[in-house]
């Protein structure tokens, strides 16, 4: 069985103040309302993480980094590594989410880089993939979330791919309120697992945790977690707010 995953991706938003005052209220609201096993993962920014890794203690919520450089160390000014990532606590870390593939024309090749990094300092990649508005308008959706998989993934042994948590999140739906219908979603959701089934055999697959992300709210995310193959949120803005997150969490828990 899967354990359903909830991550919250802050992006760029929230003060240092306001971050901590999140995080303390999501940290007491999932200790008195929430006990069935769900991963819960806060994902603030950089400037964020060690101070919410101290707030964090004893408690079940995990913490996230929203990115990672591809090197390992080295002359990169203002980037981060995954290295130093873990040394304030870090346990999971997004790559390739569309905001830094469309802004920072991250390629494939690239993530994939990253991915290596991510997993040989012992964290756990949330790697995300999803089609533009035009490419499913042209009928493209599939082949370019199988492309971002190959080509981000599939270099990955039986081992590591276990480590690896992906998030279908269509680009269309980030932000816009315009959230893919449950249908939509379970169908590319099937479609990835199919295709992770055919490269590392159907158990390794149907332990694979394939999140959704794109306007989640407490509103549609019972419909959307409902879904045989979606097994949890990456949530953005509605992370900002923690009722709304707590609402989300205990739509699965
Ligand atoms: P959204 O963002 O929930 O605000 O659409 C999701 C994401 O980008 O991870």
């Amino acid at each position: 069985m899967r354990k359903p995953i909830i991550a919250g991706n802050w992006k760029m938003n929230l003060s240092l103040e306001h971050g901590f005052g999140l995080a303390s209220e999501i940290k007491w609201m999932v200790s008195d309302e929430v006990s069935s096993p769900i991963e819960i993962i806060l994902i603030p920014p950089f400037t964020h993480l060690a101070g919410i890794q101290s707030l964090l203690k004893g408690s079940v919520v995990k913490l996230g980094a929203q990115n990672c450089h591809h090197e390992k160390s080295g002359a990169y000014t203002g980037e981060i590594s995954a290295e130093i990532l873990k040394s304030v606590g870090v346990t999971y870390v997004l790559v390739g989410h569309s905001e830094r593939r469309i802004y920072q024309n991250e390629s494939n090749a690239l993530l994939a880089k990253k991915i290596d990094r991510v997993l040989e300092n012992g964290l756990k990649p949330i790697y995300c993939f999803g089609e533009t508005l035009e490419q499913r308008e042209a009928g493209n959706e599939f082949e370019i979330n199988l492309m971002q998989i190959q080509e981000g993934l599939f270099h990955l042994t039986n081992l590591q791919i276990q480590n690896v948590i992906l998030a279908y999140e269509p680009v269309w739906a980030i932000g816009t309120g315009q959230t893919a219908t449950a249908q939509q979603c379970q169908a590319m959701h099937k479609f990835v697992r199919n295709a992770l089934s055919d490269k590392y055999g159907e158990e390794i697959s149907n332990s694979i945790s394939i999140l959704y992300g794109g306007s989640m709210k407490p509103n549609n995310a019972n419909e959307l977690l409902s879904c045989e193959d979606i097994d949890g949120g990456l949530i953005g803005g509605a992370s900002l707010e923690s009722r709304a997150f707590l609402e989300i969490i205990k739509t699965i828990g």
